[in-house]
């Protein structure tokens, strides 16, 4: 009998629906879809990729509640709620006290852009932030938590 697959919980907040036409200049002319073909290439056997995305703080707080209750890791994009979200930031510390790997990832490097993207109210309590790569940085936390979960 083989194991069962761990799944790993790719979250994105509001407005990366739109990825692919929204600001290509900033976020690439890849879309949503892209991103998951990649990641389920990218994923080792073993491991499944769930990608979802919500325009909804609610919906994304649930989906935390959901990789807690479920034991999942989680790779988050929390998109505009990163920098004013508290309470997207206390759903995410549930997940890392709950002691599964939450890693934070951005497209764009918010660090080099308008100063309010400069704070982030998830990194506090993230695993590790990833930004500024593209989706890469969803690779490369996928890649990370294959290794540390295994
Ligand atoms: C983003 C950066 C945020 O500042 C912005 O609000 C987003 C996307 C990124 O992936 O680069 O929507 O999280």
């Amino acid at each position: 009998m083989t194991a069962a697959a761990t799944t790993v919980l790719v979250l994105n907040g509001p407005n990366l629906g739109r990825l692919g036409s929204r600001e290509p200049d900033v976020y690439g002319s890849q879309d949503l879809a892209a991103l998951t073909t990649l990641l389920g290439d990218a994923a080792p056997e073993g491991f499944r990729i769930d990608v979802r995305q919500t325009d909804d703080e609610g919906e994304l707080i649930g989906w935390l509640h959901e990789a807690v209750d479920a034991r999942t890791p989680v790779i988050l994009n929390p998109a505009a709620f990163t920098h004013y979200s508290y309470g997207l930031r206390d759903a995410a510390a549930m997940v890392t006290k709950a002691g599964l790997p939450l890693i934070e990832v951005h497209i764009s490097n918010p660090h080099a852009r308008e100063t309010f993207r400069h704070n982030s109210v998830i990194s506090g309590i993230a695993t590790g932030v990833i930004a500024g790569l593209g989706f890469d940085s969803y690779r490369l936390a996928l890649d990370y938590i294959v290794h540390t979960v295994a």
